[in-house]
C-alpha cells in the first residue's frame, strides 16, 4: 500500500531530515585518513541523539550500527568497525533518523584525501544521477521516469546501474511501497502525486552492475571488484514540485546547482 503524506506529516519528515542532513554534514567534514569507521559511527549516533532523534538503522533486521560505511568496491551496507580510513579511499556513508515517528534516509559518497580521476568521475556522475532522478518527481510523471533518468545518465558514462537494490517509499517506516528502481523504461507504473515521499538512491558501479553479498550477511560489493558510489535523498512531492527533505549545508552547492531548474540564476 502506498501512503500519501499530509503537509503536517511532510513537516515532521522535514524535521527528521534536518537531523539526518546535519549529521551527514558533520561526518563529511570529519571523515579523514587515520580514523576508524566505528569512530564515525559513534559520532553519528551522538549527533542524532543530541538533536532528539533515534538512529533508524540500529536493530533493523539486526543491523548493528547507526550508519553504513562502504569503501571502494563496497556498494552499500558496510558495517562500521576497526578498519582505518586510508588516503585515496572512496567512502559511502548512509544514515537514517527517526524523529517523532517519521524516518529520513540519506547517503553520500566522499573522497578521503586525494582520489583517482576515475573515482572522482564516478562520484560526480552518481550525484548527478540522483539529482536527475529527483527532477523527474513532477505531477503526472510515472514512477519509472525516475529510474529511466538515472540509468540513461549512468550508462552514457559507461557505468553499471545496480539492479539488486532499489530506492523506496519512506514515512513511518524506512521501507515503504513503492520500490524505486534505478533503471527502466519511461512512462511506466504509478503516476506521481503530491504527498508521495520517496528515498531515491542510485548505486552506480564503475564496471558491471553485478553485485554480491559478503559472508557478514550485510556488505554488498561489486562482483568485478571495481569501484561503486551511492547517493540518496528523502524527497517529498509537493504542489510546488519535489522538496528535498535531507538537503545539507555541506555539499549543498553541488546539490543545489543540479537541483536548480535550467535557466534559473544562482
Ligand atoms: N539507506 C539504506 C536503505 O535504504 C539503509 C538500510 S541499512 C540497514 O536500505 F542497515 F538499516 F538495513
Ligand atoms: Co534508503
Amino acid at each position: 500500500m502506498i501512503t500519501l503524506k499530509s503537509p503536517r506529516e511532510i513537516e515532521k519528515m522535514r524535521r527528521s531530515g534536518a537531523i539526518t542532513a546535519a549529521t551527514l554534514s558533520m561526518l563529511i567534514g570529519t571523515a579523514k585518513a587515520g580514523m576508524t569507521t566505528q569512530q564515525l559511527d559513534a559520532l553519528a549516533e551522538a549527533s542524532i541523539r543530541e538533536r532528539g532523534g533515534i538512529p533508524t538503522f540500529v536493530g533493523y533486521h539486526g543491523y548493528p550500527a547507526t550508519i553504513c560505511v562502504s569503501l571502494n568496491d563496497e556498494v552499500v551496507h558496510g558495517i562500521p568497525g576497526k578498519r582505518v580510513l586510508q588516503e585515496g579511499d572512496l567512502l559511502s556513508i548512509d544514515i537514517g533518523t527517526t524523529l517523532d515517528g517519521y524516518v529520513s534516509d540519506s547517503a553520500v559518497t566522499i573522497a578521503i584525501g586525494e582520489i583517482s580521476e576515475e573515482a572522482r568521475s564516478l562520484m560526480r556522475v552518481t550525484q548527478e544521477c540522483l539529482m536527475l532522478g529527483i527532477a523527474q518527481m513532477k505531477a503526472g510523471n510515472h514512477l519509472s521516469d525516475i529510474g529511466h533518468a538515472v540509468q540513461r545518465h549512468a550508462e552514457a558514462h559507461g557505468y553499471g546501474v545496480v539492479r539488486d537494490l532499489v530506492g523506496h517509499g519512506v514515512g513511518t517506516q524506512m521501507h515503504e511501497e513503492p520500490q524505486v528502481p534505478n533503471y527502466g523504461d519511461p512512462g511506466k507504473g504509478l503516476v506521481l502525486k503530491t504527498g508521495l515521499v520517496l528515498a531515491i538512491e542510485p548505486m552506480i558501479n564503475a564496471g558491471s552492475h553485478r553485485v554480491r553479498t559478503l559472508k557478514d550477511g550485510w556488505t554488498v560489493v561489486t562482483a568485478d571488484g571495481k569501484l561503486s558510489a551511492h547517493f540518496e535523498h528523502t524527497i517529498a512531492m509537493t504542489d510546488e514540485g519535489p522538496k528535498i527533505l535531507t538537503l545539507r549545508d555541506v555539499y549543498e552547492h553541488a546539490d543545489a546547482a543540479l537541483y536548480r531548474p535550467k535557466g534559473e540564476a544562482a
